[in-house]
């Protein structure tokens, strides 16, 4: 078992890719900085964790992974303050929830503490390739994917813990469309929807690219049993102000995942003072405050989406507009914390971010 006292092997790369970047333009997603770590699993236990150049992995065909999808992730981002220090966003809920994966999954738990070291190791390597633009920021990506390579199914005896990091721009350049649907199920009660693991994310495609069809960015998944539940979105959960209450699904069924940005939006909120309620919200009770015009607000709220705001709801073939962004008060202030607090121009009041 890994001890509190880390060792790590370091291999700095002799060819870094920094000077080709173009800072101004970056998309979500396609950069990727100069290193990576790597820490296998094997014989009941970790292995030292190794920083070394970025660069393709090779795998044996039957990498069981693959195959049988035990392969799961989290998204976090550090940022830069105008003073130079990194800052990190509550990597302890990442940790948390990478370990809960873990466990739902059959795969091995990484102490939550080590999980934070070596995530705030990789950052501090490659802390020039956090973006200094306004909205930008180093997504960091830590995974754990199996790797037996044997074709049977069980749990594997062998993984492999990752983190990358890539410098990135926005997700959504744009308030998003989204349908709320009522045929395809993103995660069924007793399922993995609370696990952040890569199939959630293959099942969701298919139904996304057929809203994409009818003009929508995203969906609003609901319950698989009745369709009668809000449940969240592809990359976000959702939050609603409605009658001047902020309102969002409760994570008490295992079918949504425990977003952090959200989490954090409902603590911001409550310490606010704003109305807050964490419930079960049926479909109904959405749509008929959006035909009385009760809906003031609707975001998305996740890690690479930001504080994404929803123009635009779809329903059993009708479209209902939300007002305009700018007149949205809760969301557009929500943002202006978050996003200022995450470069350090913010009062940390309720004590979220951690240095690199
Ligand atoms: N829901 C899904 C399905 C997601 O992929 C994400 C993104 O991580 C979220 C919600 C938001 O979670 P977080 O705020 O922790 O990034
Ligand atoms: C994140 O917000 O970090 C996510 O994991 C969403 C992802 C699909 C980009």
């Amino acid at each position: 078992m890994l001890d509190e006292t880390l060792s790590i092997k370091i291999n700095k790369t002799q060819n870094s890719k920094i000077k080709n970047v173009d800072w101004e333009n970056l998309p979500f997603g396609k950069v990727f900085s100069d290193h990576m770590l790597v820490m296998n699993y094997a014989d009941g236990q970790w292995g030292i964790p190794e920083i070394r150049p970025f660069e393709s992995l090779s795998l044996h065909p039957a990498t069981s992974a693959i195959h049988y999808g035990q392969s799961i992730f989290e998204g976090m981002k550090a940022n830069r303050t105008d003073e130079g220090d990194v800052l990190l966003f509550r990597p302890d809920m990442n940790a948390k929830r990478f370990a809960e994966s873990s466990e739902r999954m059959c795969m091995p738990v990484i102490p939550e503490a080590i999980f934070t070291d070596l995530v705030k190791k990789i950052v501090d390597i490659d802390r020039d390739w956090i973006p200094n633009k306004e909205g930008y920021s180093l997504y960091i990506r830590p995974f754990m994917f199996a790797t037996d390579d044997f074709i049977g199914i069980k749990p594997s005896d062998t993984y492999t813990f990752m983190i990358f990091t890539c410098p990135v721009g926005v997700y959504y350049s744009d308030p998003v469309n989204v349908k709320i649907e009522e045929h395809y199920t993103r995660a069924a009660y007793g399922g993995v929807g609370r696990a952040k693991t890569a199939g959630n994310y293959a099942a969701s495609l298919y139904p996304a690219k057929k809203g994409n069809e009818e003009g929508f960015h995203q969906l609003i998944w609901t319950d698989g049993i009745e369709h009668k539940y809000i449940e969240e979105s592809g990359t976000m959960n959702v939050m609603f102000i409605v009658d001047g209450k902020l309102i969002t699904p409760a994570e008490d069924s295992d079918t949504i995942l425990k977003g952090i940005t959200k989490r954090s939006v409902v603590e911001l909120a409550e310490h606010w003072g704003l109305a807050v309620e964490e419930r079960k919200i049926t479909v109904e009770e959405i749509v008929e405050a959006l035909k009385e015009g009760r809906v003031t607000d609707a975001f998305g709220a996740g890690t690479a989406a930001t504080i994404a705001p929803i123009a635009k709801i779809g329903f059993r073939g009708e479209l209902y507009e939300l007002p305009s962004v700018g007149s949205r008060e809760v969301s557009n202030k929500i943002s202006r914390y978050l996003n200022d607090l995450k470069v350090g121009k913010a009062e940390d009041v309720l004590n979220w971010c951690q240095s690199v």
